[in-house]
């Protein structure tokens, strides 16, 4: 079969930076290719320079046997190359609908103003086929970032495209959503369409890729086929190197002192009467279905959120927090699971993200900011968590999206906090970085801090917890001491609804 797109040789260069050298590619009409490598391999780069966000340096493209250069996003869409980027690129205050066809919105008879009516129809449409409960109406800035997620996916799905980029389409997504993102890939598919596939999550590759290309430091190393390539072996062509494993050997936390509690904490329907504490030097996982009210948990001790009802106790006396201001006082950080909104100023430099958080401790007289100690600083981390970027003054939006989830972290390691809440920490972050971070929060809570951890992904919650906490719409339904905790009991206890207290609860 003729491929339909080639990349040969492709190079490209930012200033200080060879994000690609001498790349390749190829896609066959009809199969899901898989683009893998580590954290800054280059993978968003080389697609991006198909779907024409970035021009090549050098090299050559061919489409449909022909060779082309595109020179923007329109030229790629013109050719019908669509792509899902990695960050989402939504406008927050216009509606999904308008999202969705912003720059070809349908228009009236006289061609004068937007037709609204058809948009919403048509958004609704395309909804439907990913079977996806949602209004066009919805102002994307008021939904949550799995269903943003979504409708990024149904922008690019409104193009009839014949090659379609998914950048880390199912980050935010929970299963039964990545169940219906792979039935339209299996649709899309089978009408002939290429469809270039890159995740950090090995099993979702495993089941939807036909072939997988690996990079490494923007050079090509191998394409071979899924089904009888070894994991094991991808990893190794990934990372070049032996993966140091991280065993979790359940300490026994239950004696230590209580750092923090949090007792009845009640916000809007997401969070009901939910009661739990932490103790110094353990790592409490939150495991739960997406929506089960984990996040809103920690935002509303945070501060972030208002609470309804609660109160929260830090080394056992009652405190008030207001706002994150507030929570940073008393010692508490809270990594966000939405890095682009809450967690870093894109704008700024690695450096100055990094030191954002501590601001007051590298002030000298109240007043001067001492930039040799925040270079210092931002030197140290750069370091321990491997983020790769040309110096400590690149501007964070442009580093590579795993790499801006490093510095996150690397933020609240430096606010010193004794209560660290990390939600999703290792979303979208390569397999080899994922062990540092495993191997970094394990020696924080041995150091004494208090850690819990949110995240969806369950073996990374065994991998991690000295105690599971589950919950299931706003309540807490469970607990399990690390040890004993499994997959089917988590998700037991994750589907786990209280039909009494329920419906006792004035809705
Ligand atoms: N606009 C830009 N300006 C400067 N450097 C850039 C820019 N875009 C990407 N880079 C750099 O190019 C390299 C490749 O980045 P890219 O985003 O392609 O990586 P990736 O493989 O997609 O990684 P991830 O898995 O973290 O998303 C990185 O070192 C990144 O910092
Ligand atoms: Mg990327």
């Amino acid at each position: 079969m003729q491929p339909i797109v080639i990349l040969r040789n492709l190079g490209k260069s930012f200033a200080g930076v060879r994000a690609l050298d001498r790349a390749q590619f190829d896609l066959l009409p009809g199969e899901v290719h898989a683009l893998m490598g580590e954290n800054g391999a280059g993978k968003s780069t080389l697609m991006k320079v198909l779907a024409g966000v970035y021009r090549k340096d050098s090299g050559e493209i061919e489409f449909d046997g022909r060779p082309v250069d595109i020179e923007s996003p329109r030229a790629a869409q013109a050719l019908g190359i669509g792509i899902i980027h990695q960050e989402l690129n939504l406008m927050n205050h216009l509606s999904a609908a308008q999202n969705i066809f912003i720059g070809r919105e349908p228009r009236g008879a006289l061609g004068l103003f937007v037709d609204e009516e058809a948009m919403r129809r048509e958004a609704q449409r395309i909804f439907e086929r990913m079977n996806l409960r949602l209004d066009p109406r919805t102002p994307v800035g008021e939904l949550t970032v799995a269903k943003q997620q979504m409708v990024e996916i149904a922008k690019a799905l409104s193009f009839d495209s014949r090659v379609l980029i998914m950048d880390e389409p199912t980050a935010a997504l929970n299963n039964e959503e990545v169940a219906d993102l792979f039935r339209i890939i299996g649709q899309l598919k089978s009408q002939g369409v290429a469809i270039v596939y890159i995740s950090h999550k090995m099993d979702e590759l495993q089941r939807i890729a036909d072939r997988v290309t690996v990079m490494r430091d923007g050079q090509y190393i191998a394409t071979v086929p899924m089904a009888t390539t070894p994991m094991d072996t991808l990893i190794a062509m990934m990372v070049g190197r032996q993966l140091a494993e991280v065993e979790n050997d359940f300490p026994d936390t239950s004696g230590h002192e209580i750092v923090l509690e949090a007792r009845g904490i009640t916000r809007g329907a997401m969070v009901r009467d939910a009661s739990f504490v932490l103790r110094k030097g353990e790592i409490l996982g939150f495991a739960g279905l997406m929506g089960a009210g984990r996040t809103e948990l920690a935002r509303a001790v945070f501060g972030a959120d208002a609470l309804d009802a609660g109160e929260v106790f830090v080394n056992g006396r009652k405190v008030s927090i207001r706002s994150p201001e507030d929570a940073v006082s008393h010692g508490i950080g809270y990594l966000s699971e939405d890095r682009k909104h809450f967690g870093l100023a894109t704008g700024m430099d690695v450096e100055t993200n990094i030191a954002l958080a501590s601001m007051k401790r590298f002030l000298s007289l109240g007043f001067f900011v001492d930039q040799a100690a925040i270079e210092a600083e931002g030197r140290r981390y750069v370091k321990q968590l491997a983020i790769k970027t040309p110096s400590g003054r690149q501007q964070v939006r442009l580093l590579s999206g795993g790499n801006q989830q490093k510095i996150v972290i690397a933020k609240w390691l430096l606010r010193d906090c004794s209560v660290l809440f990390f939600d999703e920490p290792t979303r979208g972050i390569d397999v080899g970085a994922k062990a540092e971070i495993y191997k970094l929060l394990h020696t924080l809570a041995a150091e004494g801090k208090a850690i819990a951890i949110i995240s969806s992904e369950l073996p990374e919650i065994l991998r991690m917890s000295h105690r599971v906490l589950v919950m299931c719409e706003g309540r807490i339904t469970g607990e399990l001491a690390g040890r004993e905790a499994t997959q089917e009991k988590i998700m037991q206890l994750a589907t786990r609804r209280q039909a009494t207290a329920d419906a006792a609860m004035p809705s």
